[in-house]
C-alpha cells in the first residue's frame, strides 16, 4: 500500500537510485538535530534497504516523498517501533530543510494516517519525538496525535505521542483476605471496570483448595495477559488481588507501565480485629467466602508488606469508605 497524492504530494517506495537524496537528507546536521549524529552515506544506504525489507515485510515503510513535478522533498511513513516492550506503529516524517515550514510534513503524514486506518485498519498510530523537537511535536498535534507520555527509546528521553485508544487504567486491591477487597472491587465492576480475580478462577477450578500455588501461578500469568490486552483496548481494570508484597505491585506497574497505562494501589486498611470478625462469618460456598484459619490469618498478615510513604499512587481506604464506595453504585 502507498498513499495516494495529496494536493501537493505524492508517494513512492524508495530505491537504491535514491541514495544521493537520502544521502544529502539525512547526512544534514540540520535535519539530524534531534538524532545522536547524521548518517553517513553507507548508513543512508542502510536506511533504504531497512525501509525496503519493511514493504517486503509489512507493505509499508517511509516513502519518498515528492511535489507533482518530481522535486525532492523528503520521506515519510509507517514503521513499527518497539518503546519498552510494546510494539507500536509510528507514523515518521523527514523535509529537506529548504522546503520545510510550508506544511509539507503535515500533509505528508495525514496521508499515512489516512492508510493506516483505510488500509491496516489500525487506529492506533504514535510519534516517537525527542522532547526538544518543537517542529515535530507540532506535525504530531496537527495530525490530531496527542501526547500521551514522556519515556525512553535506547536510553534517550522521548515523548510518546499518539490516536487510538488511549490505554486504560489499572486499580490493584491490596489487602489480605477479609480486607474489603473484593467489595471494592465489585463496587467498580459496576462502574464498568474489568476484574480480575484469581480467586474466582482457583474456585472454578478447584473449589475450596484456594492455596494451590502451582495452579494459581498459571492463572495469574494468563490474567496478566489479558489485563495487557485490556488496558492496550483503553478498558479500565481492576486486579482483586492480595498484591502482598512490594515487588508484587511493582511488577504490575511495570506492567502497567509498559503499555502506557498508570498503576494505583488500593490498599484496604481494614483493622485485624475487623477482618477476623469477618472471616469467622465465612462459610465456604464461594469464591468470596473462602474459609481462613486463624492460624492462616496470622501468617497473611505476618507476610502482609503494607505500604509505605515511599510508594507511589497508594490510595488508602478505610472499612467505612469501602462501604462508601460500594453503595455509589
Ligand atoms: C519535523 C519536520 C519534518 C517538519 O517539516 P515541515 O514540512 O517543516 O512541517 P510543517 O510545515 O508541516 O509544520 C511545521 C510546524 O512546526 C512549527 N514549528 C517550526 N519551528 C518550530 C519550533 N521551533 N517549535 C515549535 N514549532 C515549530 C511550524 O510553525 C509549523 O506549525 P504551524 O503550521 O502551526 O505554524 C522538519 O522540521 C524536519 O525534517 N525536521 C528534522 C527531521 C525530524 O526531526 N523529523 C522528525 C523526527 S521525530
Amino acid at each position: 500500500m502507498i498513499p495516494g497524492p495529496t494536493e501537493r504530494l505524492r508517494f513512492r517506495e524508495m530505491t537504491d537510485a535514491d541514495l544521493d537524496r537520502m544521502a544529502g537528507l539525512l547526512g544534514d546536521p540540520e535535519v539530524m538535530r534531534h538524532y545522536p549524529a547524521p548518517k553517513s552515506r553507507g548508513e543512508a544506504l542502510g536506511w533504504i534497504r531497512w525501509n525496503q525489507r519493511s514493504y517486503a515485510e509489512h507493505g509499508h515503510g517511509l516513502w519518498i516523498v515528492e511535489t507533482h513535478d518530481g522535486a525532492f522533498v523528503g520521506d515519510c511513513g509507517l514503521t513499527w517501533q518497539t518503546v519498552g516492550d510494546e510494539r507500536l506503529l509510528e507514523v515518521g516524517y523527514h523535509v529537506v530543510p529548504a522546503v520545510q515550514g510550508r506544511g509539507y510534513a503535515t500533509e505528508a503524514a495525514r496521508a499515512c494516517l489516512d492508510v493506516a486506518i483505510g488500509s491496516l485498519a489500525t487506529p492506533r498510530v504514535v510519534a516517537i519525538i525527542r522532547p526538544g523537537n518543537g517542529p515535530s511535536r507540532r506535525v504530531a498535534e496537527k495530525v490530531g496525535l496527542r501526547f500521551e507520555r514522556e519515556t525512553e527509546v535506547r536510553s534517550l528521553p522521548v515523548v510518546l505521542y499518539g490516536r487510538g485508544p488511549a490505554p486504560g487504567r489499572l486499580v490493584l486491591t491490596c489487602g489480605v483476605a477479609g480486607s474489603g477487597k473484593t467489595t471494592y472491587a465489585r463496587s467498580l465492576e459496576a462502574r464498568g471496570w474489568l476484574r480480575f480475580s484469581i480467586d474466582v478462577e482457583l474456585w472454578a477450578l478447584a473449589p475450596g483448595e484456594q492455596d494451590a500455588e502451582r495452579v494459581a501461578a498459571g492463572v495469574r500469568s494468563r490474567q496478566q495477559e489479558e489485563i495487557v490486552r485490556a488496558l492496550r483496548h483503553g478498558r479500565d481494570v481492576v486486579a482483586d488481588y492480595a498484591s502482598w508484597s512490594r515487588a508484587e505491585r511493582d511488577a504490575y506497574r511495570t506492567l502497567a507501565a509498559s503499555c502506557g497505562a498508570r498503576a494505583e494501589v488500593v490498599h484496604l486498611d481494614t483493622p485485624a480485629d475487623e477482618i477476623r470478625r469477618r472471616l469467622a462469618l465465612r462459610r465456604g460456598a464461594h469464591a468470596d467466602d473462602v474459609v481462613v484459619d486463624g492460624a492462616l490469618l496470622d501468617r497473611y498478615l505476618a507476610d502482609f508488606e503494607a505500604p509505605g510513604p515511599d510508594e507511589p499512587d497508594v490510595t488508602v481506604l478505610r472499612p467505612q469508605d469501602v462501604t462508601a464506595a460500594a453503595t455509589e453504585r
